[in-house]
């Protein structure tokens, strides 16, 4: 028989140990047992692309040197969760509107409107994020002064992303005011971005466990949804720490209902509002 047709084998519990270690260390996501056949399933399919047989003659490829970095960055598309959508949580997209809007009423916009889009997959948070800010600023007739930066571990996403073209089961779900404003339908039936959303936002490769290396630019929204779930709680708390420290004063941290619990940092305080996690940077 050959190897495309064979079964892969069963990870054994040291080895499964051996690769849920390296996604930890080199992405924070924690896999649970229950991921075994998960992690089994895509690891033997890339294996099976390369023609390996051998899980850790494959794990040697993967943790060696440059090569190893390149053939990683094709592995770790297959084990992080990508699933997104438009408006995916929409009280807290709509919170970022309010929090905007209130900016532009009390005249307390400090420059350009910063925000960042934390684990940005293919595009959708910070695309609906930018359609809301978009919607603010043509309100209060003012020219749109805004950047998102949208970052991913995933190079796979950010190519969808920065190509903005989703299939129509995308976008059917949204507002046909949203729809008809913020999209063009194409020849093939898909659905691609305003290049007004699009000239907005800069997806970047970027793994946020390197978040202290990251430029400290001073934000006005951090939203980070479904990302933080993976990790380790000292890790999400660490990396809510180093969110807080990019915040501008006044400026939003969102982060997914329930996914950093037991943490606090004197430099914030909750917005209070239960369906939404948002922490609002203390004044000077
Ligand atoms: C489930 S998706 C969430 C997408 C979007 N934030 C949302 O809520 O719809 C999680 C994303 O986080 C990314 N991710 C996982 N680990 C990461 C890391 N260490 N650094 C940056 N992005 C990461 C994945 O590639 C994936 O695109």
């Amino acid at each position: 028989m050959i190897w495309s047709l064979q079964a892969a084998a069963d990870l054994t519990e040291k080895q499964f140990d051996q690769w849920s270690k390296l996604l930890e260390e080199r992405a924070g996501i924690c896999l649970s047992d229950q991921q075994r056949v998960f992690l089994q399933t895509q690891v033997s399919m890339r294996m099976r692309e390369l023609g390996h047989t051998d899980y850790s003659q494959y794990y040697n490829r993967v943790v060696d040197g440059v090569s190893g970095m390149m053939e990683w960055s094709v592995l770790i598309d297959r084990l992080v969760v990508k699933e997104t959508s438009f408006f995916r949580h929409k009280p807290s997209v709509e919170s970022v509107r309010k929090h905007l809007q209130n900016r532009i009423n009390n005249d307390t916009l400090d420059g350009a409107f910063e925000v960042w889009s934390v684990g940005c997959s293919s595009g959708e948070e910070p695309y609906s994020l930018s359609m809301v800010i978009n919607d603010c600023f043509s309100l209060a007739r003012r020219d749109p002064y805004y950047g998102v930066t949208a970052t991913d571990i995933s190079r796979a996403a950010l190519t969808i992303a920065r190509n903005g073209i989703y299939p129509q089961r995308k976008v059917e779900m949204l507002d046909p005011h949203v729809r008809q404003h913020y999209f063009t339908q194409l020849e093939n039936g898909r659905y691609q971005i305003a290049p007004e959303l699009k000239d907005r936002i800069c997806f970047n490769h970027a793994n946020v466990l390197n978040i202290n290396e990251m430029p400290s630019a001073q934000l006005d929204v951090i939203f980070c949804q479904n990302l933080l779930i993976y990790f380790r709680r000292w890790l999400r708390h660490e990396i809510m720490n180093a969110f807080v420290e990019r915040l501008k004063p006044g400026g939003i941290l969102v982060v997914g209902l329930g996914e950093v619990v037991d943490w606090a940092n004197p430099d914030v305080e909750r917005v209070t509002k239960d369906e939404v996690q948002a922490y609002v940077r203390k004044a000077g």
